[in-house]
């Protein structure tokens, strides 16, 4: 179980510096500028990727697994799978931006257009599709 959960360290890590050296140079030639830049995890950081399946991908994927199924080791990865915590959008919304206890905020590095398309997407995949997406508007008011 130990193992298992440094392995996912390091993929996450892996996936963070590998993701980091493009998505920098990326943010730096065509991103867009977040509505509310705060320091986090590394100032001035960017996720490159726009679409909720890339982002999913290259940055949740690691923790919450590629079926969203979370994991469990030396620490809890919770399910995005069947969790009905996702059915009200802003709560997921208010997650990824502010982050909580094991959960790295991402308010700063990613928009509100990329925010909304990771929740729409974690909230349509893994056995769930909720009908109401999230909007830009709503992350926008989730990072006062
Ligand atoms: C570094 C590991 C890690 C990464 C990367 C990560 N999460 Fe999490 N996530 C967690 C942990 C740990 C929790 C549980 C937080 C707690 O204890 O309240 C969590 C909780 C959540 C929850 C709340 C689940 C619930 O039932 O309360 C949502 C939603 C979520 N994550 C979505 C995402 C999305 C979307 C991404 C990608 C943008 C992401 N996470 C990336 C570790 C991670």
């Amino acid at each position: 179980m130990i193992r298992k959960n440094k392995n996912l360290r390091t993929a996450f890590a892996m996936t963070l510096s590998a993701t980091l050296s493009l998505a920098s140079f990326m943010a730096y030639a065509q991103g867009p500028e977040p509505s509310a830049p705060r320091p986090a995890l590394s100032a001035g950081f960017r996720f490159a990727e726009m679409t909720g399946e890339d982002l999913f991908a290259n940055v949740c994927r690691a923790c919450h697994m590629q079926d969203g199924k979370g994991a469990i080791g030396a620490g809890t990865y919770p399910s995005l799978a069947g969790n009905g915590n996702l059915q009200a959008g802003g709560y997921p919304v208010t997650i990824v931006v502010n982050g909580q206890r094991g959960m790295p905020p991402f308010g700063a590095m990613m928009s509100d257009d990329q925010i909304a398309a990771v929740v729409n997407y974690v909230r349509t995949h893994f056995g769930k599709n909720f009908p109401d997406p999230v909007t830009a508007e709503d992350v926008k008011t989730a990072r006062r």
